[in-house]
């Protein structure tokens, strides 16, 4: 004979076991990495336009897709120019455009990308800008 409410307590036990990573994730996410936007490309510019190509959460969730939207519009249909959802015009580059702010790839690109893991793989053909930190 089975004994209902020992199954039921095992049961509990092991929800408990596998959804733990989850729980024990959370605090670990909250605590995101700072990604540093002090290069000198961007303290030149006057503090209110201080922005990026677009607004900052839209670039933290779509600036994969948008790298790959450039190089696309660049490559395959010869368009190099970007216009803004605020009007502006960028040249639509990886070196030209993202790198000359963001020059400290180390501080910025790298601060999030190792913290989650991934490793675009850009940097065999773009080059990277210099840094004199490693
Ligand atoms: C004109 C300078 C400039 C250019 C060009 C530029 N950025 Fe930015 N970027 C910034 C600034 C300044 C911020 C911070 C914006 C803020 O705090 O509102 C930022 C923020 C970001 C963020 C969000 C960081 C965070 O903390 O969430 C990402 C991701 C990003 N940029 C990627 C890119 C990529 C990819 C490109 C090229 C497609 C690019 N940037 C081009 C200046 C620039
Ligand atoms: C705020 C954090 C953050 C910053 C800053 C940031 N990235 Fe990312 N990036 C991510 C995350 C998270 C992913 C993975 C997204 C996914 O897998 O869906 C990613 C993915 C990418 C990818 C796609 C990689 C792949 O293998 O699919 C490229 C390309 C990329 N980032 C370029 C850049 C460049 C260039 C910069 C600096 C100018 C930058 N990112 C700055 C968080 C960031
Ligand atoms: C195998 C080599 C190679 C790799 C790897 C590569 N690219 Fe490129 N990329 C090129 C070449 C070649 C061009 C065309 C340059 C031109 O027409 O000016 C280009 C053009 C681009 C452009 C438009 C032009 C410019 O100056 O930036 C973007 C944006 C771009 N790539 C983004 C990326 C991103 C993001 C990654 C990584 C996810 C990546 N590329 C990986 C070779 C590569």
């Amino acid at each position: 004979m089975y004994n209902a409410g020992k199954i039921i307590f095992g049961l509990l036990i092991f929800l408990a076991l596998v959804t733990f990573p989850f729980y024990n994730n959370i605090g670990k996410v909250s605590a995101k990495p700072e990604p540093k936007i002090d290069t000198p490309e961007i303290q030149k510019l006057p503090e209110n336009e201080r922005k990026c190509v677009e607004p900052k959460d839209f670039m933290r969730g779509e600036h994969m897709q948008m790298l790959n939207d450039w190089r696309d519009s660049v490559v395959r249909e010869d368009n190099g120019i970007y216009m803004s959802s605020q009007g502006k015009q960028f040249n639509m580059s990886l070196q030209n455009t993202c790198m000359k702010c963001h020059s400290n790839k180390k501080e910025f690109c790298d601060k999030c990308h190792n913290y989650m893991a991934v490793a675009p793989y850009c940097w065999t053909c773009h080059i990277q800008p210099k840094e004199n930190k490693s």
